[in-house]
């Protein structure tokens, strides 16, 4: 009989019982409030941070199951982040290769509480390589990944997933049925199909995680269409999902689930704390982020936007931080903020506009933000991001960024900005330049 207690009396060691569904969502706490993935910006000092602000489970960006697999000690140096305090923690892979998966899920799954399969990023790059939003409708492959994870792994396998189509909503229904079949424990529905990104986004279809949410077996989280603590309460209420995750609302306001109302200074200065402690992998993420946290205020404060663009130290982010603060003050929503760039004008989803014009920051001149001339914003996003980018395979982006841009560091414009495209964005403010 083999060695522990735990093993059978064939010497097979005994599998602990896997908790799946509600008695695993049951296990972590039955979490409200969810960081989304995000490739270099849901990295483990942000995901602590968010923590801090009534997040209560995260999400790492997303890794690529074949690139780990080939070289998991470069790829776990280069993209890999994890600490026992940040629990509960779902790591994220994309794929497309049931084994590679699974291999690649293995040598993570102790880190984390469960694998999740990204089969939402509508990105070029993963047309490319076949993952992400284009497997939608490759239900039987889909079925054969979930079943590999679940047969495989010692913990619980999800699935983040995005509207298969717009004409045809029981095509998603179906997918989700064949998902959670193959046992997926937790889904979460991104309200919008992998057209509706970029300038073509559209608001997040709520009514459609309603009906999803009624027909699981399995708890659901909701993603989309979130900017404010308003927004998330309504959204769980209209569509009575287990839980809420955003991703650009939560970049803009790390503090959007607590319900509070922390100014921008607050904020930008308490995540280069959490950078230092628990310093990114990606070093771009640290000034990506300010550059989202401080989005109103550098549109105005363009000296000080050159500046944060050209530091790469704590000391330099502090200094930009500090200067900012002793020239302006003000809790961060904005009708100038991150999250509505391109939506200025789009009403507010919950009646709760996230304005608060004590907020729009002033300028040198003392002209509010509102006040600047229209084409500066425009011009402002040209000059710090360029091209709106595709994205999401980390290294063969990391490389195409060193082909394309001037600067030997990664440019987010090419890596994790690119899937901010979802969203709408273009290669940005986030240290594109960098
Ligand atoms: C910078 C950035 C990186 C992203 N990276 C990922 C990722 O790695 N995996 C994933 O499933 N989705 C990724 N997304 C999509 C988000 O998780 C989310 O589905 C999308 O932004 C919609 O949510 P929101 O309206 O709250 O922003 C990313 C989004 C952004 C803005």
């Amino acid at each position: 009989m083999g060695g522990d207690g735990d093993g059978h009396p064939d010497g097979e060691p005994k599998r602990k019982e896997k908790l799946e569904g509600f008695a695993f969502w049951e296990s972590i706490g039955r979490p409200k409030f969810v960081l989304a993935p995000m490739v270099d910006q849901s990295e483990l000092a942000f995901r602590m941070m968010t923590r801090k602000h009534g997040v209560n489970l995260t999400y790492t960006p997303m890794l690529h199951s074949r690139l780990f697999v080939e070289n998991p000690k470069k790829y776990k140096k280069e993209n890999y982040e994890s600490d026992p305090a940040d629990k509960p923690c779902f790591v994220q892979f994309c794929g497309d290769d049931p084994e590679t998966l699974l291999a690649a899920a293995k040598m993570a799954e102790k880190d984390f509480d469960a694998v999740d399969i990204n089969l939402g990023c509508p990105q070029n790059i993963a047309k490319r390589g076949h993952y992400g939003a284009f497997l939608l409708e490759e239900n039987d492959l889909l079925r054969r990944i979930v079943s590999t994870l679940h047969d495989g792994l010692s913990c619980p396998v999800t699935c983040k997933i995005r509207k298969v189509n717009s004409h045809n909503f029981q095509d998603t229904l179906n997918l989700a049925y064949d998902l959670q079949a193959a046992g997926c424990s937790v889904i979460c529905l991104h309200g919008r199909t992998k057209e509706e990104k970029g300038h073509h986004t559209r608001i997040a279809d709520w009514e459609a995680i309603k009906i999803l949410k009624g027909r699981m077996d399995i708890p659901v989280i909701a993603n989309g269409g979130v900017e404010t603590y308003d927004d998330a309460i309504k959204c769980l209420e209209q569509t009575g999902v287990d839980a809420i995750m955003s991703a650009e609302g939560l970049l803009e306001n790390p503090a959007l689930f607590s319900g509070n109302t922390v100014s921008v200074d607050d904020l930008a200065a308490e995540y280069i704390t959490f950078a230092e402690k628990y310093p990114p992998v990606q070093k771009g993420a640290v000034k990506s982020h300010l550059f989202r946290m401080l989005h109103p205020k550098l549109q105005v404060h363009t000296d000080l936007r050159a500046k944060l663009g050209k530091s790469h130290s704590f000391a330099e982010y502090k200094a930009v931080a500090d200067e900012m603060r002793s020239r302006t003050m003000g809790p961060h929503h904005s009708q100038t903020g991150w999250y509505r760039r391109y939506r200025k004008n789009e009403p507010p989803r919950s009646g709760s506009r996230p304005t608060d014009h004590s907020s729009v920051p002033v300028s040198h001149a003392g002209a509010s933000a509102a006040e600047q001339p229209q084409g500066r914003a425009e011009a402002t996003e040209e000059e710090e991001g360029g091209e709106e980018e595709e994205g999401g395979d980390v290294s063969t982006v990391e490389r195409e960024s060193k082909r394309r841009c001037p600067d030997p560091n990664p440019c987010l414009a090419q890596r994790g900005e690119a899937w901010a495209a979802e969203g709408g964005e273009r290669g940005g403010e986030s240290g594109g330049k960098t």
